[in-house]
């Protein structure tokens, strides 16, 4: 297993569409291990095949933030079939926007479907914590920011100060 590199905003490929995978073999397996290392590491509860520049649509997330019980999911070609209600998430973060924690709009119940690691159909029908998480990384696969959905003020103010940053 191997850590891998996370690409961080402004990072083009960030804003790419991932590739949906067609093929669920062996081969996804060590970068699914490998995604979730990263994540823990980070650490984080959510990472998104195209944050450690992996062009495929493959998430893994793990809500349980007590190291003694790490569980990790994987969902692989992940939609949002369902929405319902309407929440704000408090200061959400993301690995590949360092240092800004902002509230987000976010549905307040999603159903997601997709496949698990060996290629069977999954479906999560989620609320809360978990909820917010899917919807951030399915975000990702589809080139969007957790900055994409606050304020164009707010997001102007963290474009600048960032480039000025890694100037
Ligand atoms: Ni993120």
């Amino acid at each position: 297993m191997s850590v891998l590199d996370i690409l961080t905003f402004p990072d083009p490929f960030l804003k790419q569409r991932a590739k949906p995978v067609d093929n669920v073999d062996d081969s996804l397996q060590q970068i699914i291990e490998d995604m979730a290392e990263t994540m823990y590491q980070a650490p984080g509860v959510g990472l998104a095949a195209n944050q450690a520049g992996i062009d495929a649509c493959i998430i893994v997330f793990d809500p349980n933030t007590d190291e003694q019980s790490r569980d990790f999911q994987v969902l692989i070609n992940p939609v949002i079939i369902e929405t319902q209600g309407r929440v704000v998430s408090e200061n959400e973060g993301c690995l590949s926007v360092p240092d800004l924690r902002s509230d987000v709009p976010r549905f307040e119940r999603v159903v997601v479907e997709g496949l698990d690691r060996r290629g069977n159909p999954q479906k999560i029908d989620a609320t809360g914590f978990l909820s917010t998480i899917l919807q951030h990384e399915i975000d990702h696969l589809n080139g969007i920011l957790f900055i994409d959905r606050i304020s164009a003020l707010k997001r102007q103010i963290y474009k600048r100060k960032r480039l000025k940053e890694i100037k």
